[in-house]
């Protein structure tokens, strides 16, 4: 199936999240099309990860107006949730179960029968080049290993929006190829993607369009190469840089 009809994959409007009385995500608005990968691009504590928890429906926002798939994810978290996988920004896989049974476990939450729930998780393993490991315990992977298999975990119930939260972050640059490749294998499929990073060379690789943040707060978006070329930077790095006084990866 072609994800890539329907209207706006995603329309956030002055969107904010304080806690207490400190603000994290200062009215930022952005919209996302069908089919994009777009880029969450900031350095730690920018409101990255504060973000994607308002999309994904974990946490509401304290103000402003978001339209994910069509959804409310404050309103109706359960039909947003069908629609919306989140590969986290740390390791949240069952340490008790086996490759395969994280997968299939989790297949659980999407009603699958036993046999779906078998021949999906085979299918993902497939994907993601686990298929050899399916039986050992998770903490006997690697850490590629552990992100590409929670990236399986996020397919499970083929998602028309994937947000995946620092993806290669640690990780060292041949196992971050392979999940580009992953990313992109899905992206050709129409999968719409957010990816936040504060690995410069990752958003001007993966990202058609991307918003910078900094203190909460969008201070550039575009493309990619627009934005290099914008600022008469060498590279996005330099553009943050340009804007905001620091270095993104610090
Ligand atoms: N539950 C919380 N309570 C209080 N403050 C929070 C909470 N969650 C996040 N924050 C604060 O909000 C700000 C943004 O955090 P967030 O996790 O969104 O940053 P980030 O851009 O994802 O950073 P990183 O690159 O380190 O993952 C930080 O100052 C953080 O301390
Ligand atoms: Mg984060």
């Amino acid at each position: 199936m072609d994800l890539r009809t329907g209207p706006r994959a995603l329309s956030a409007d002055k969107l904010s999240k304080s806690y207490g009385s400190f603000v994290a995500v200062d009215g930022i608005s952005f919209s996302i099309d069908p089919g994009e990968c777009f880029g969450i691009l900031g350095p730690n504590g920018a409101g990255k990860t504060t973000t994607v928890k308002m999309i994904s429906a974990v946490s509401p926002p304290t103000s402003g107006h978001l339209d994910v798939l069509g959804f409310d994810p404050a309103r109706e978290p359960r039909s947003l949730k069908a629609v919306v996988s989140v590969v986290p920004d740390e390791n949240n896989l069952d340490i008790d179960l086996s490759v395969r049974a994280n997968l299939e476990v989790y297949a659980g939450y999407f009603n699958m029968s036993r046999a779906q729930a078998t021949t999906k998780s085979q299918e993902l393993l497939r994907f993601v080049e686990l298929e050899d490991k399916a039986e050992l315990d998770v903490d006997d992977l690697s850490n590629g290993m552990k992100r590409r298999l929670l990236l399986a975990r996020a397919l499970l119930n083929d998602p028309r929006l994937l947000i995946l939260d620092e993806p290669t972050a640690a990780l060292d640059p041949s196992i971050r190829h392979q999940l580009w490749d992953k990313m992109r294998d899905l992206k050709a499929r129409g999968m719409t993607q957010i990816l936040t990073t504060h690995y410069m060379d990752e958003a001007a690789r993966m990202c058609d369009r991307l918003i910078i943040m900094n203190g909460g707060k969008i201070v550039e978006h575009g493309e990619p190469l627009a934005l290099v070329k914008k600022h008469g930077q060498p590279d996005l790095e330099g553009v943050f840089l340009k804007l905001t006084g620091r270095k993104l990866e610090e």
